[in-house]
């Protein structure tokens, strides 16, 4: 890959995320190249760079790499470098370990430290003057998740000539578990800098416009907000509902549900050598007669631990044999220096290792468990050779995993599994729909996956399959970017 210097460019759209789409790794004789950072993040905007053409900031994924701006298949990449500190701080600390948690529902504890707020607050003042920087002229400036939810009103003072959007790619809790945040007011206000604010679910718009009305007074109506040019009260909690009085802007923050490139993993599906793959991983997980799928980070909110518990009762109580039945658990390494990360890490491998050890024949594991990521070959090739696929998150933004399932089974085949609780089980629903937390419900679900009719799982994997490229990333993106234009005319009226 080029590493082309290229300096003082400015662009028409600029996305700004957390990770740029590459990794930067170091050979053992010290040269250095780029690679593809995993995420869904990276694989959902890919193509939208490619057909708008722009520049992307974000983190290079390391600490303390300091490189010019460059160009990488046929994207304008802007490094904003991270040191350790910031990575422990406003990474792992405040991002990882006080906001994923509090918008996931709590499952785990989130914890607050002053200390990480300035972090987060001094680290997304330097991405937004990073995007300042190379975004021409009334721009169109795109900001995504949780990591960056001050950069819109930061940009907007520093350049109130851009037109700025903001996607979350995570859940936006209720105001009950919301108004724990020490800086929950802050927050609200630095979202209420872009013009159009997207979530994954309407649930979470709702949740977003109440925590507006319960921490600012502003009016809301049907996904329009009503925000004063100036706020008269920065940082300030206004009790009540107040009617601005000098000029106000309209802010717009509703549902957009984001998809991936289906055609990319429909295609690689078809291809012979793939499916060879998948062939092969069949032969060599002894040939079992239903292999069960779950792929995820391995993260709390995915429901990890659920899944291993109902199938582990399903192989205790002779529901289903050993070697005849296969669960495949691909659990990618994430955030692994984060202390709940770790727990869980530790949890799940307990509960795989006792589980084959108990139940283990001479060739044949109830469980095959990788602590590694695969390459999106291989991934689709697991997809093809799963029966049945498991996805049983305890609370997800949209989960895409279950989307490329259905997006590499060109062959119609094959159950999906759907917790309700993935903001996927909106669309997806001709899913088999579980609620994770009943382990009951969840066993009864793996085994009406195994044994669905095959006309019955046609018809739903085609429903499922036409929801799928019907809204697909690119529908997604250019929803988006229409109503950012929407807000651009609007405002310049
Ligand atoms: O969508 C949630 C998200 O945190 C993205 O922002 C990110 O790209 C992905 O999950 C992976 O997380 P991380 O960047 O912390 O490895």
């Amino acid at each position: 890959m080029s590493e082309t210097s290229a300096t003082n460019e400015q662009f028409d759209l600029v996305v700004v995320s957390n990770r740029l789409p590459v990794d930067r790794i170091v050979d053992a004789d010290g040269s250095a190249a780029w690679t593809r950072s995993p995420g869904g993040l990276v694989t959902a905007l890919e193509p939208v760079m490619h057909a708008h053409g722009g520049a992307w900031v974000g983190w290079p994924g390391m600490p303390d790499v300091e490189v010019e701006p460059f160009d990488e298949g046929g994207i304008r990449l802007v490094p904003v470098p991270l040191s350790a500190d910031d990575i422990e701080q406003y990474y792992e600390g405040f991002s990882n370990d006080t906001l994923w948690p509090l918008y996931h529902d709590v499952i785990a504890s989130p914890r607050y430290h002053r200390e990480w707020w300035d972090a987060y607050k001094s680290v997304n003042q330097r991405f937004t003057d990073a995007v300042a920087e190379v975004a021409s002229e009334g721009a169109v400036v795109w900001v995504h998740d949780y990591q960056l939810q001050l950069v819109p009103k930061l940009l907007r003072e520093a350049r109130p000539d851009l037109t700025i959007g903001f996607f979350n790619h995570i859940p936006f809790p209720p105001y009950g578990i919301f108004s724990q945040l020490p800086w929950r007011t802050r927050i609200v206000e630095g979202l209420l800098g872009a013009d159009v604010i997207g979530f994954q679910r309407q649930a979470d718009a709702v949740n977003f416009q109440q925590a507006v009305r319960r921490l600012k007074g502003y009016p809301t109506r049907r996904g329009h907000i009503e925000v004063p040019v100036v706020d008269e009260t920065p940082g300030v909690r206004v009790y009540g509902p107040i009617k601005p009085t000098g000029p106000i802007r309209t802010v717009v923050a509703r549902e957009f549900p984001i998809s991936i490139d289906a055609s990319i993993y429909d295609e690689l599906a078809r291809r012979p050598d793939i499916q060879e793959r998948a062939r092969q991983l069949r032969a060599d997980l002894g040939d079992p007669r239903v292999i069960i799928f779950g792929v995820d980070r391995l993260d709390y909110t995915k429901g990890i631990g659920h899944r291993i518990k109902a199938f582990g009762e399903l192989v205790a109580d002779g529901e289903v044999t050993v070697g005849d039945v296969v669960l495949v658990q691909v659990a990618s390494p994430s955030r692994e220096r984060v202390v709940p990360y770790m727990e869980l890490r530790d949890e799940v491998e307990l509960m795989v290792g006792r589980l084959n050890g108990d139940y283990s024949t001479i060739g044949h594991s109830p469980i095959a468990y990788y602590h590694q990521s695969f390459p999106r070959e291989e991934m689709t090739a697991f997809y093809l050779a799963a029966d049945v696929m498991l996805v049983t998150a305890l609370r997800d933004g949209m989960n895409l995993v279950a989307k490329e399932y259905v997006a590499s089974r060109f062959d119609d085949d094959g159950v999906l599994i759907l917790s309700e609780f993935a903001g996927a089980s909106d669309e997806l629903t001709r899913a088999i729909l579980v609620n994770p937390h009943d382990i009951e419900e969840l066993k009864r679900a793996i085994l009406r996956a195994m044994e669905l009719p095959k006309r019955e799982r046609k018809s739903r994997m085609r429903q499922l399959r036409k929801r799928v490229f019907d809204n697909d990333v690119a529908k997604w993106s250019n929803e988006f970017l229409e109503e950012l234009a929407k807000a651009r005319a609007a405002a310049n009226d």
